[in-house]
């Protein structure tokens, strides 16, 4: 069965960005010149999704705007003959269909996810969240999506964490099936080091069948007293298998000061209109 639907929560209040998303989306942090929430809806739609439900709350509205239309702006390049920004500004309110859900309070990951069962609609789908760049020739979520379809169960992304960061993390115990790929034994969310199955951790990227949502609904207040994936996942575990697959790319974790400071420098490197400048304030500063 294809997978066209994906559900990408950005309810997070950001305080690992504070005081700069106090008023302002994390996921609107740019990386260059886009914001990070673009290259995960590029990442979702590059992967064969063709309806993406944001599960948003009070003060998201940017991202809300950020993916609409701009007349104002339009007709400004337009005036300007500034086709390129023009074009490029109209591309992005019609990159895909977006649905907008509004989470009433922030109660936990899995509760953001369960808000968008009726329009899930009993179809498998996937998890995206907002604040993870993960750059690949295959995305991240196609690699999930191909498991998916090879077994037809759900799919965790997974790769090794610093054992002293499980406390971040649902971190897995997982029996392996080749070097990428485990069946999935235990999850559990955010343990600490010394009571930590593994340090292979659920990185912000999931392929479900539907019946997690049923097993979410399920799950009481966990970790941080918040309504968690992580548990659901436990749930749905003990009727259906699910796999764990280490996926191929690189992640950085844009709501972490260091990583988002790497994301920035990796892709001016990667940019021709900045490469070459920033090499050299690169070896300007002596590194
Ligand atoms: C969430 C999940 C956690 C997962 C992590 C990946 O935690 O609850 O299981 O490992 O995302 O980023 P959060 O980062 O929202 O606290």
């Amino acid at each position: 069965m294809e997978i066209k639907k994906a559900v990408i929560p950005v309810a997070g209040m950001g305080t690992r960005f504070l005081p700069a998303t106090k008023s302002m989306p994390k996921e609107m942090l740019p990386v260059i010149d886009k914001p990070v929430i673009h290259y995960v809806v590029e990442e979702a739609i590059a992967s064969g999704i063709d309806d993406i439900i944001f599960i948003t709350g009070r003060s998201k509205r940017s991202i809300e705007d950020y993916f609409d239309d701009s007349p104002e702006l339009e007709s400004h390049l337009r005036q300007k003959n500034s086709d390129k920004l023009l074009k490029m500004v109209q591309d992005i309110s019609s990159m895909v269909d977006i649905h907008y859900i509004r989470q009433k309070e922030p109660r936990g990951l899995g509760d953001a996810i369960l808000t968008a069962k009726k329009h899930i609609n009993d179809e498998p789908f996937a998890v995206l969240l907002g604040d993870d760049i993960i750059v690949n020739k295959t995305p991240c979520t196609k690699q999930l999506i191909d498991n998916f379809q090879k077994y037809g169960r759900s799919t965790i992304a997974v790769e090794e964490v610093p054992p002293e960061k499980t406390g971040n993390y649902g971190i897995i115990q997982g029996k392996p099936m080749d070097e990428s790929l485990y069946i999935l034994e235990d999850i559990i969310e955010k343990p600490d080091p010394k009571e930590a199955p593994s340090n292979i951790g659920a990185i912000g990227r999931y392929v479900f069948t539907p019946e997690i949502l049923d097993c979410i609904k399920q799950t009481t207040a966990g970790v941080g007293n918040e309504i968690q994936l992580t548990d659901g996942i436990r749930l749905l575990n003990k009727e259906q298998k699910i796999y764990a697959y280490r996926f191929t790319g690189k992640r950085y974790d844009t709501g972490d000061k260091v990583e988002y400071v790497k994301a920035i420098i990796d892709f001016a490197l990667g940019n021709e209109e900045t490469k070459k400048e920033i090499m050299e304030h690169i070896k300007d500063i002596g590194l």
